[in-house]
């Protein structure tokens, strides 16, 4: 059997990478960590952010890995580089795909920028947007709020749409075209942030993106999956409440997922220096 792509995500945020995963390699089988017991990530220190990822990358590296996804913004902001470093396996973040996908899609290069403190202050898309374009402007928010609302599996209707509003108010008459939805949470939040911003603003998400550039590596190594449909063959942990993250996990996806529970303390797994 093939070995697995590793997915890790402080709670369901990493959820929508997946399910661009599995819809443009539907061949390959996932192991994936979401670590609600100690989500939100966003407000804590870069320095326990980047120990709780290595924690979990130890944890999924027991299972046959050929890649790993930090499917978090916050922890990719601080942890991609160091897992970069030590694993013998390609890592793959998720914000520098995001910044080229709204690069490509402005037309008045005014882009917005949303996701949670920690990848906020870290100036990270800013960095990776510049980087490759100076002259685009990139306007950054905050939105705390919005990680919380998607782990309670409030997806749709007017509670959602009245905290989406108030997050969102600080960017309205900033004149972006483009918004990229810097947490893997908030695309589960899609309809309504496109609703309160507007069709003239483009969201985007950097699943699809990174869903493509896995492909290339995975080519790039010989290493795609050649097993026919890994239809079940997925496993999904949480150290959070199972009934939750399954409820979230199969309206997103639209299939049974087989979910277990793993406590955090069980997770940690020394990470070899
Ligand atoms: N989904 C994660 C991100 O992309 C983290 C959310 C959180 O734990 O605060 O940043």
């Amino acid at each position: 059997m093939d070995a697995a792509i590793g997915v890790l995500d402080s709670g369901v945020g990493g959820l929508t990478v997946v399910k661009e995963i599995l819809r443009q390699l539907p061949r390959e089988r996932i192991v994936y960590f979401g670590d609600e017991a100690r989500c939100p990530y966003g407000p804590r220190p870069a320095e326990e952010v980047r120990r709780f990822t290595e924690e979990i990358a130890a944890f999924l590296m027991q299972f046959p890995l050929k890649l790993l996804v930090i499917a978090c913004n916050t922890a990719t902001a601080v942890a991609l580089e160091s897992l970069q470093d030590r694993l013998p396996i390609p890592v793959v973040g998720v914000i520098q795909p995001g910044a080229r996908a709204a690069i490509k899609a402005t037309k008045n290069g005014r882009i917005g920028v949303i996701g949670t403190v920690g990848t906020i202050r870290s100036r990270a898309y800013e960095k990776a947007i510049l980087r490759i374009n100076p002259q685009v402007t990139v306007v950054s928010h905050a939105c705390p709020e919005l990680v919380p609302l998607v782990e309670s599996g409030v997806l749709h209707g007017p509670a959602a749409r009245a905290v989406v509003e108030r997050a969102l108010e600080p960017l309205q008459g900033s004149g972006i075209d483009t918004l990229i939805l810097g947490c893997t949470h908030y695309p589960l939040l899609q309809h309504v942030i496109q609703d309160v911003v507007g069709d003239g603003v483009m969201l985007i998400s950097s699943a699809e993106e990174t869903a493509r550039e896995i492909s290339a590596i995975l080519a790039h190594h010989g290493l795609l999956a050649e097993d026919v449909l890994a239809d079940d063959g997925h496993r999904f942990f949480t150290s959070g409440d199972v009934v939750l993250f399954r409820r979230i996990a199969e309206q997103w996806f639209g299939f049974p997922v087989d979910v277990r529970h793993v406590s955090p303390s069980m997770s940690l797994v020394h990470f070899p220096a």
